[in-house]
C-alpha cells in the first residue's frame, strides 16, 4: 500500500468517529482525563513537546468502542491543562502493519519528530491464534500531524510471537531503542537496540529479563534515567496475583537499577507495582521542555466490559503524572504542577474532626474536582477513614484509609455500574496526606505526596454526587480538608 491508502484511510476513520461522537453519551465522558472523542483507546503513545506544543498520541480503534486493529489517536496541548483533539495520525496502510499501528514513542530530531512503532500482523491475518508477526517501524512527521512512513527498522527471530513496543531515547550521538521480548523459552524480557541515526538499527543485548517465571512477555517497557538510577517500567504478562499487587488482568510495575551505555542494567530492587489500582496500564514517560519526567498511564482493560462501550467511547489516560525518585527507591508519582490550572473553585474546611460513625459533606455536588485531604492518624482511632462518594440514590463509593490492613483503598462494592471489587496500597506513617482526582468516570488517589497510587475506573451512578467525610468505628481528625471543583481539559 502507499502513502496516499493511508490518508484515504485516515478519512474513513476519522469519518468513523465523527459519527460515532454525535451518538456518544457524556455521563462517564472525562472532563479532566485524555480519552477520544469517541471509540476505543488504549496505551498511550510518542509522548513529547515538539514545535511549541506537547502531544500525546494513543492507541485508538476508531470503528467501536472496542479494541481492534490499531491506530494512533491523537491530542495536543500547549500548557499540559487544556487539550485539543487533532486528526488521527496513523493507520495501517504497509504490508507490516497491516493488523494494527501498535505501541510506541517519539523523539524530536531537529525540526522532525520521528516516531517509532510496532507493525502488526496476525499470521492468519485474523486472529493470534497461529500467532504474531511484528516489527519495529519508523516514521516521521513535520508537524506533528501528518506522518510519512519510512517502513520497518527492525526484525526480530520471525518465530517469537511477541516483539513489540518500542521506547526509543537519545543520548549524545547514540540512539537506544528498547522494546518487549516473549524469549524463544517463553520468558518476559525486555531486548536494547542502538543506532547512530535512528533508522540503523543493532541489536546490542538482553537488558531485563523478569525473574518472574511466569512473565511470559513484558508489554510497553519504558526506560529512562530517574535520580541517581535508571527505572525499567514494563507491564509483564502472565503473573499470578501476589497478596494486594497484580490482582488485574494487565498490571504495570518497575524495577529501579543501574545502568551505563555499552552495560548490562543492575537491578537495585524488586518488582513494585506503578499503581495499585484497578485500571492502571502501559504508562509511558517523557521529559519536559523544564527537564521534568512526566507520564501518563492508560486506564482502561481488556478483560470485562466497561459500561462506557454503551456511549460510543471507552478508554481514557490518566492525569499527567511527575514521576521523581524517593530515597527509599521508590518511584513517586503526583499530578503535574500545570494540573492546578483547572481549578475553578474551591472549599475548604480546614481543620476538622469527625466523631465516631459521623459524617461530613465536603462537596454536596460535583462534576470533577481535585481533593486534599491530611489526616493526622495518632489523633483518632478511626478504622477507616476518608471520603465517600455517593449519588442520590445510594450507590457510593470509598476512598479510605483502612488503618487494620494499613492500607488506603479505593473500594467500588457499592458503585451502581462495572467492576466491584477493591485495591489498595500500602501507607506506613502518622500523617497521611491523599491527592484525589476525581472525574465522571474514574478515580485517582495519590497517596503519601504519590509515594503510592490507586488508579481505577468508577461508575458511580445516576443524578447529583456528593464527596462526603467519613470516619468508621472511631474518630478521626483531618488537618486538611480541601475540594477544587475542575474546569473541562477540552477546547474542542
Ligand atoms: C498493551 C498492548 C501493547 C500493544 C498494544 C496493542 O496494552 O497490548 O503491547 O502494542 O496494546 O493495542
Amino acid at each position: 500500500m502507499t502513502g496516499s491508502s493511508m490518508e484515504a484511510e485516515l478519512a474513513r476513520a476519522e469519518a468513523a468517529v465523527a459519527d460515532m461522537a454525535a451518538r456518544r453519551g457524556d455521563r462517564w465522558y472525562p472532563r479532566t482525563h485524555i480519552a477520544a472523542n469517541a471509540g476505543w483507546i488504549n496505551d498511550p503513545n510518542g509522548l513529547c513537546h515538539f514545535g511549541g506544543r506537547y502531544h500525546v498520541y494513543f492507541q485508538h480503534h476508531p470503528y467501536s468502542a472496542q479494541w481492534g486493529p490499531m491506530y494512533w489517536g491523537h491530542v495536543s496541548s500547549a500548557d499540559l491543562v487544556t487539550w485539543r483533539h487533532e486528526p488521527i495520525a496513523l493507520a495501517p496502510s504497509l504490508e507490516e502493519d497491516r493488523d494494527g499501528v501498535f505501541s510506541g514513542s517519539a523523539i524530536v530530531d531537529g525540526d522532525e519528530l520521528v516516531v517509532y512503532y510496532t507493525g502488526h500482523r496476525w499470521r492468519n491475518g485474523v486472529s493470534e491464534d497461529e500467532g504474531n508477526l511484528q516489527v519495529q517501524c519508523m516514521a516521521r512527521s513535520s508537524d506533528g500531524t501528518t506522518f510519512v512512513k519510512e517502513g520497518v527498522v527492525v526484525t526480530g527471530p520471525p518465530e517469537l510471537p511477541h516483539f513489540r513496543d518500542p521506547k526509543v531515547w537519545r543520548m549524545g550521538e547514540t540512539w537506544y531503542m528498547v522494546f518487549g521480548v516473549s524469549s524463544a523459552d517463553e520468558r518476559g524480557e525486555v531486548w536494547l537496540y542502538t543506532s547512530t541515526d535512528g533508522a540503523a538499527w543493532e541489536f546490542d543485548r538482553v537488558l531485563f529479563r523478569d525473574p518472574d517465571p511466569n512473565a511470559f512477555m513484558l508489554e510497553c517497557p519504558d526506560m529512562f534515567p530517574l535520580g541517581d538510577a535508571w527505572v525499567i517500567v514494563y507491564c509483564p504478562m502472565g503473573p499470578k496475583p501476589q497478596g494486594y499487587g497484580l490482582r488485574n488482568g494487565h498490571n504495570a510495575g518497575y524495577v529501579v537499577g543501574d545502568w551505563a551505555p555499552g552495560q548490562d542494567f543492575v537491578q537495585r530492587t524488586d518488582f513494585r507495582p506503578a499503581d495499585w489500582g484497578g485500571n492502571y496500564y502501559a504508562p509511558q514517560s517523557f521529559t519536559s521542555p523544564d527537564g521534568r519526567r512526566i507520564a501518563f498511564g492508560w486506564m482502561g482493560g481488556f478483560d470485562h466490559p466497561i459500561v462506557s462501550q454503551r456511549d460510543s467511547w471507552c478508554g481514557q489516560l490518566t492525569v499527567p503524572r511527575e514521576l521523581t525518585l524517593a530515597d527509599d527507591l521508590r518511584v513517586r508519582a503526583m499530578p503535574v504542577a500545570e494540573f492546578a490550572g483547572l481549578r475553578t473553585a474551591t472549599v475548604d474546611l480546614g481543620e476538622v474532626t469527625i466523631g465516631r460513625d459521623e459524617e461530613l459533606t465536603l462537596l454536596p455536588d460535583l462534576d470533577s474536582a481535585d481533593i486534599e485531604l491530611t489526616i493526622s492518624l495518632p489523633d483518632g482511632d478511626a478504622e477507616r477513614v476518608g471520603l465517600v462518594l455517593r449519588t442520590e440514590t445510594g450507590n457510593e463509593i470509598l476512598i479510605a484509609y483502612d488503618d487494620l490492613a494499613q492500607r488506603v483503598l479505593i473500594d467500588r462494592r457499592r458503585a451502581g455500574y462495572g467492576e466491584r471489587g477493591y485495591r489498595a496500597a500500602p501507607f506506613d506513617g502518622d500523617v497521611l496526606r491523599l491527592r484525589i482526582v476525581v472525574d465522571r468516570g474514574s478515580v485517582e488517589v495519590f497517596a503519601g505526596d504519590g509515594a503510592e497510587c490507586v488508579s481505577s475506573l468508577v461508575f458511580l451512578g445516576e443524578g447529583v454526587r456528593s464527596a462526603i467525610l467519613f470516619a468508621e468505628s472511631g474518630s478521626a481528625r483531618f488537618t486538611q480538608a480541601t475540594a477544587h471543583r475542575l474546569g473541562s481539559i477540552w477546547e474542542n
